[in-house]
């Protein structure tokens, strides 16, 4: 006999699994469209997928999608903590979908993982965060004949992937999902500012109204989570490095300045930046007693938390997903879910309906890559605008707002430069 091919916590999970996907299904009418024109139509007949991405009842929908869409699809999880067993369980058990992930695996098992999604020979990848594509590039070159291009999830794998294509090592077409504008404006914003906030309520409890939150970066998503905490009371302060950012966040009326500054400030730190040491060990110094720090970027390198680590006289954990850091002076710091996503790790990641964009960008564009794919170079791509207005188009229908149209006045004065006042 030969592997079996599943890695999952417990099948018996399943039937959980199960109705929550269904729930979740309610909320992604987008998909639920371009899932039944694919179980028509079988644009992926006969394509290998292997899917890296978070193991929840969305992605659970997606797969789906592909599977009815003709695909023979494999899923791994692209985030050690972030995978719901249940729904692991569902896909393997209800819907015969391969999968290979365990909520709170080692950095082996991880890595053993995307191997064996690997061992499926796909023809296209889908990946969130490019551990699966760089993985590919670097110890399994072999199958690099076999694929016919990928899909890129989120703005740390699409930055991965344009080094690589920089530096020539790239060998087949990407499609940078995240760079969708039905992609990044929604899901980074508002999907990420939601379910962070979520994340860091569900382990800890905090009252958000009244503390002083400071949000490291003001990007999509840590736009998205200054916005939230915002509105739940609490009084934000934003550090950057870029200065139109920067400027913008002060036009949003939020205090802005260096990390150095804002670190005696805090109660609550955010990070989302996809850059490394965002919070590093001089500005756990300066922080006071108490102060709770998270991070809702790509990897768990925001917060520097091996200085901290090395501080720490003690280390408690109080509760699930935070550990508290007892410092020689006797200061407590917390670190929610050790530095990984907090909204994937704490709470359930971005809703459903956030997700429905985002997955229908995944299936449009490996429904373009399987078939122009061979076409193209090997380079990072952005979604096809008709893909990103069709998306859009569909989720207003859904959510019934309906819009209006250019009258042929309009769209002759709109493309002639005579006219003035
Ligand atoms: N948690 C989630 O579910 C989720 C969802 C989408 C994206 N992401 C991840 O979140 C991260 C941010 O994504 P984004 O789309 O907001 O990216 P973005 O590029 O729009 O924003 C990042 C911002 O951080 C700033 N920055 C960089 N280094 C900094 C530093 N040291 N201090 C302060 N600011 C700094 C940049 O100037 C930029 O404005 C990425 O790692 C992305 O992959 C997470």
């Amino acid at each position: 006999m030969g592997r079996p091919n599943y890695d999952v916590k417990d099948l018996a999970l399943a039937g959980e699994g199960r109705s929550r996907i269904a729930w979740a299904e309610q909320e992604m009418p987008v998909l639920r469209q371009i899932r039944a024109r694919f179980a028509a139509e079988k644009p992926l007949a006969g394509i290998r997928v292997a899917a890296c991405l978070h193991v929840t009842t969305e992605t659970a929908n997606l797969m789906r999608t592909l599977k009815d869409g003709g695909a023979d699809p494999v899923l791994c999880a692209s985030n050690p903590l972030s995978t719901q067993d249940d729904v692991a369980a569902a896909l393997v058990a209800e819907y015969g979908i391969p999968t290979f992930a365990i909520k709170g695996e080692d950095k082996d098992t991880y890595y053993a993982h995307i191997s064996a999604a690997l061992d499926h020979r796909p023809n296209i990848t889908m990946d969130d965060g490019a551990d699966l594509v760089s993985t590919l590039h670097s110890s399994r070159s072999d199958l690099l004949a076999g694929i016919i291009g990928g899909t890129e999830e989120t703005t740390t794998g699409v930055i991965r992937l344009r080094a690589m294509a920089a530096d020539g090592a790239l060998r087949f077409p990407i499609i940078a999902v995240n760079d969708a504008l039905t992609k990044h404006l929604f899901d980074n914003r508002y999907g990420t500012g939601q379910s962070t906030i979520d994340g860091v309520i569900r382990a800890t409890n905090i009252l958000l109204a009244g503390k002083n939150v400071v949000v490291s970066g003001y990007g999509w998503c840590s736009r998205g989570i200054a916005m939230r905490a915002k509105g739940m009371g609490a009084n934000v302060i934003v550090t950057e490095v870029d200065p139109l950012r920067a400027l913008e966040a002060v036009m949003d009326g939020y205090r802005v300045m260096p990390i150095a500054q804002a670190a005696p400030l805090g109660d609550l730190f955010i990070t989302s930046t996809g850059d490394i040491h965002a919070i590093d060990a001089a500005h756990f110094a300066l922080m006071k007693d108490g102060a709770i720090v998270a991070n809702s970027g790509h990897f768990n390198v925001e917060i520097n938390i091996p200085a901290l680590e090395a501080l720490a006289t003690e280390v408690r954990e109080p509760r699930p997903f935070v550990k508290q850091y007892i410092l020689p002076d006797g200061r407590k710091l917390a670190i929610l879910a050790d530095g990984r996503l907090i909204n994937l790790s704490a709470a359930e990641g971005h809703p459903a309906s956030v997700m429905d964009m985002s997955f229908a960008n995944q299936a449009l564009s490996a429904e373009h890559m399987a078939a122009q794919g061979k076409s193209l170079e090997p380079k990072v791509y952005s979604v096809p605008e008709a893909i990103d207005k069709e998306i859009a188009r569909l989720k207003l229908a859904a959510m019934g707002v309906a819009i209006d149209q250019l009258t042929a006045e309009q769209q002759a004065y709109l493309h002639s430069w005579q006219a003035g006042t």
